[in-house]
């Protein structure tokens, strides 16, 4: 059915799958399918976060409108008049970015229907496609500190996030951390690099981001059900032309714990890094949520050591699509999310009705005039 294909145009299910997904954002679980950054109310937090990878900004507040402002180009207003299309204010409020881009490294702050600020966060959206990684079974060094040669003794280190869990649970895995390129003054709090140099150019190569990868063993939580009944089923084919194709984890991000398997064989980053593949290529810029494949084979992917995701050859039974619940906090909100899928199920139901129905009852109306 939904052919993968090298085309650069979403497909047709892929983009209902993704709107179903908005949808579902919107509702209760959001935390569960972005990263999800919150400040207390009436703060003010700087953070580092990745390009590439959508992030979700928290303020609670119906109705809420953000203004941005962006530190390289100078530029920014509200998410309401803006030109920045992967910007969208949620209806609680949050708001969504999609995909961002280094240059919306900024200030973004959220103000409610009264006019009164609620939050203000100053985020670095630091370049993932520099990304440096490393893994601890080869022996990789992370990068080093540095002092940055601007007449105030600025050191350049890594912050580094915890561990993310282990990517699979009662067989060998592997797990990642990332970490964050910050600049520190003497007697002076860290600030994310690219929030203390703003429209500076410097030519370092030591102000990037990078992800650290260690082998990991976890036993499986006896007290967790790890749920199989939201996992995607889907075809691909390899066309002619293309002799590749990306493959995409859904919910997952270089946040998450990503694992993907050919033909129940894992993919490890260690693979990877010294040219054993397999003949598949991790994405690293989404942490492994995107695939690259150049032979038919079964691909199966895990989201927080839940199987997500299976990807098998066309001429395979294939089974449609069932995805529903993001893995992580479902329980909760699973009644909840089952009636607004049935809402929403309802009221398209009601429109396609209406536009069956509308010429004929038009068509009645004018009949019962012309009668008259
Ligand atoms: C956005 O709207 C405000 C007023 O609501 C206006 O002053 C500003 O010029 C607009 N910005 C853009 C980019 O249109
Ligand atoms: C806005 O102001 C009204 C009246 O002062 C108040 O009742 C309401 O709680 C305020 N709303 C917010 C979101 O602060
Ligand atoms: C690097 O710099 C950071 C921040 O100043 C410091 O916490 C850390 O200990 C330093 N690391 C080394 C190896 O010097």
């Amino acid at each position: 059915m939904s052919r993968v294909g090298l085309s650069p145009l979403p497909q047709p299910q892929s983009t209902m799958l993704s709107t179903l997904w908005l949808l579902l954002s919107f509702a209760v679980p959001v935390r569960g399918i972005y990263k999800f950054v919150s400040c207390p109310h009436g703060k003010q937090c700087q953070k580092a976060l990745l390009s590439g990878n959508d992030v979700l900004l928290q303020c609670s507040s119906a109705g809420a409108h953000w203004y941005y402002f962006f530190l390289q180009t100078r530029s920014g207003w509200t998410t309401a008049n803006t030109s920045v299309s992967n910007m969208v204010t949620t209806p609680v409020g949050h708001l969504l970015i999609r995909d961002p881009l280094p240059s919306q490294t900024g200030l973004y702050s959220c103000w409610n229907k009264n006019g009164t600020q609620e939050t203000q966060y100053e985020i670095d959206f630091q370049d993932v496609s520099s990304l440096h990684i490393t893994h601890k079974s080869l022996d990789q060094d992370p990068l080093h500190n540095e002092s940055l040669e601007l007449g105030r003794q600025e050191t350049v280190f890594t912050h580094w996030e915890p561990w993310q869990d282990c990517n699979r649970c009662d067989v060998p895995g592997e797990r990642k951390r990332l970490g964050y390129c910050y600049i520190r003054e003497p007697q002076e709090e860290p600030v994310p690099c690219g929030i203390f140099l703003g429209q500076a150019k410097l030519k370092s190569n030591r102000l990037r981001p990078e992800m650290q990868v260690e082998a990991c063993f976890a036993p499986c939580d006896p007290q967790r059900s790890y749920r199989h009944e939201y996992t995607v089923f889907d075809s691909f084919s390899f066309s002619k032309e293309s002799e590749a194709l990306w493959l995409t984890c859904s919910l997952g991000s270089i946040y998450r714990p990503i694992m993907w398997e050919v033909n129940g064989i894992p993919l490890t980053w260690r693979g990877q890094l010294v040219g054993q593949g397999m003949n598949t290529v991790l994405d690293t810029s989404t942490g492994g949520r995107q695939l690259q494949i150049f032979q038919p084979a079964t691909y199966k992917c895990y989201v927080h050591q839940e199987f997500m995701a299976q990807f098998s050859p066309e001429e395979q039974q294939w089974q449609v699509g069932k995805v529903l619940v993001p893995p992580k906090e479902a329980d909760s909100v699973l009644k909840g999310l089952k009636l607004m899928l049935l809402m929403v199920f309802v009221l398209a139901l009601a429109g396609l009705l209406f536009r069956v129905f509308r010429p004929a009852w038009d068509k009645r109306k004018n009949s019962v005039l012309l009668v008259k």
